[in-house]
């Protein structure tokens, strides 16, 4: 199954609501709330979904938010629900916005998901202003050497994958962005599964199978589960600055 379409599937069954993700909108709260935007500021939500954060963002703290995504379903969904909101088609390996042209960037549970982490990140650097902030949350691996990375993998990763915290802080420093903020957050990934779980029809077994048993194809729920205990996934908050280049 395309990673896209496991979106689709989720959102289609309204299992988590409008937000396909663990964390809700609390863990945008808790990034807005370190960050302290002005009213007006210039914000991009890159894998953005079906537009629940854009919608918040634009409504309850007046920014000039923008999100993009590379489903047209999952945007279609957006503008069902109110046709001004401002999607756009597209990945986040190649953000058709020019260079810091953004205050803020969220990629909210979409870099694990995404063909290649470095390129979304080095995406964001570039169309963020100096100084701006970058706020991702997402899914880690909590074991100190990265072991069980690949048996632990969602159904829905592309090469993106599931990084260790120091794997990722390399990354975001090589592309200039200066960790200011992490918080682990793996009580919101229990509550999301459950939350799976407990869904009619229970869409976990797509979202989130070891790839060795072959994606999405279910009926391996103890060992998807044992598997998934053993590489001690967790999920995480972060806060990174774009560093400012003196000349
Ligand atoms: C776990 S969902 C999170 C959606 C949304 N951020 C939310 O909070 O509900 C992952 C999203 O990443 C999107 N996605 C997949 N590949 C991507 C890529 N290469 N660049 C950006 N987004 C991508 C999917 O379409 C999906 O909407």
């Amino acid at each position: 199954m395309a990673t896209t379409e496991i979106y689709e599937e989720l959102a289609a069954s309204g299992a988590t609501g409008l937000l396909l993700r663990p964390g809700g909108l609390a863990l945008t709260e808790r990034a807005l709330s370190f960050c302290s935007f002005p009213s007006g500021a210039r914000i991009l939500d890159v894998g953005c979904g079906a537009g629940g954060t854009v919608e918040y963002l634009i409504s309850h703290h007046r920014l000039r938010a923008v999100g993009v995504d590379p489903s047209p379903v999952l945007l279609e969904y957006g503008r069902r629900r109110s046709d001004r909101l401002p999607l756009v088609l597209a990945t986040g390996e190649d953000l058709p916005f020019a260079d810091s042209e953004w205050d803020g960037v969220f990629v909210e549970c979409s870099l694990s998901v995404a063909n290649s982490a470095d390129r979304v990140l080095g995406e964001c650097a570039r169309v963020l202003t100096e100084g701006g902030r970058l706020m991702l949350s997402d899914l880690y691996i909590r074991t100190a050497s990265g072991a069980g990375k690949d048996c632990c993998l969602p159904s829905s990763s592309g090469n993106g994958g599931i990084m260790t915290r120091e794997e990722l802080t390399v990354k975001l420093k090589a592309h200039g962005l200066e960790v200011m903020l992490w918080e682990d957050e793996s009580r919101a990934l229990k509550e999301f599964v459950a939350q799976l779980i407990l869904s009619p029809g229970s869409a976990v077994s797509h979202f989130w199978c070891p790839i060795d048993q072959g994606k999405g194809s279910g009926g391996e729920l103890t060992t998807t589960f044992e598997l998934i205990a053993g590489a001690k996934p967790g999920y995480f908050l972060c806060v990174a600055q774009k560093l400012v280049l003196h000349s």
